[in-house]
């Protein structure tokens, strides 16, 4: 089992960002990919169809045998909080990706005013209000909706005059204003953590959430015992919808070339 891959998902390319922060903590580690490219973004999504969504992946990453599973997307992560019963069935352990998040929460000064950005269905879930705010009584949360940020990144603009443009017209928002940490509370973001840090010009610390979670899954998988001890390589991408695109672009950020296949799931 230990030398089974680590499953793992997300809407689009997003998820990667936390793939290639597992890569470079643990260089052994065989990942199966999915991306529901025919369902993004999901952000723009009701509830029901993403857990539904999540729910097919799911078991089509336990068939194939993976020894834990992650929900590398916040979306989906703050939609299946409140269905845990899509998480049953299974003695798989399945990972979300905002636990990790509020563990790390938990380290900063307790009077501080964190700002929160990710997609519609995340913001709008509550989740992160809710928990950080039961975590740190003192702490004062503003949270933003940043639907555009997903899809631009998808399409490849970054480090461009017009991914500068909608991060400075995000990031200007009053309920930002004031705030001394961000959470990129969408696995998309950390693609564009460079931007956004160059825009508070060190004022605010920006939570690079992909390594918090990758660290977090190493725990993980030592805890279980699971962490592979063998160097065999052989790293599986499937997308719900093949697009050359898509292609493209995982392979740049995965940087390495990559074999993608096109899965029908039941949705
Ligand atoms: N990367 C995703 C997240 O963390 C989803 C973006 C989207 O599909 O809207 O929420």
């Amino acid at each position: 089992m230990r030398n089974s891959p680590i499953g793992i998902f997300d809407s689009g390319i997003g998820g990667l960002t936390i793939v290639n922060a597992i890569k470079s903590i643990l260089p052994n580690e065989n990942f199966i990919y999915f991306g529901d490219t025919k369902h993004l973004p999901y952000g723009e999504k009701s509830k029901e169809s993403i857990q539904n969504f999540s729910k097919q992946i799911i078991d089509f990453l336990i068939k194939q045998k993976c020894k834990i599973i992650i929900i590398a997307c916040n979306s989906a992560s703050s939609v299946t909080y409140e269905k845990p019963s899509l998480l049953k069935n299974t003695k798989i352990e399945i990972l979300n990706v905002i636990d990790p998040i509020l563990l790390e929460i938990k380290k900063i000064n307790i009077n501080c005013s964190i700002g929160v950005i990710g997609t519609k269905a995340t913001i709008q879930s509550g989740i992160y209000d809710k928990k950080i705010k039961a975590l740190c009584v003192n702490a004062k949360v503003h949270t933003l909706a940043t639907p555009l940020l997903a899809p631009m990144i998808e399409e490849g603009f970054i480090n461009e005059k017009i991914s500068d443009t909608i991060i400075q017209k995000y990031l200007s928002n009053p309920k930002l204003k004031n705030i001394d940490h961000l959470i990129l509370a969408c696995t998309h973001y950390p693609l564009i953590y460079k931007e956004i840090k160059k825009y508070y010009e060190g004022n605010v610390t920006v939570v690079d959430s992909a390594y918090i979670i990758a660290r977090y899954v190493q725990k993980k998988l030592a805890i279980s015992n699971l962490l592979k001890n063998t160097a065999y390589k052989e790293n599986r991408f499937y997308v719900s919808n093949y697009t050359k695109s898509f292609k493209k672009s995982a392979k740049f950020f995965f940087q390495e070339d990559i074999n993608l296949e096109e899965v029908c799931l039941n949705v």
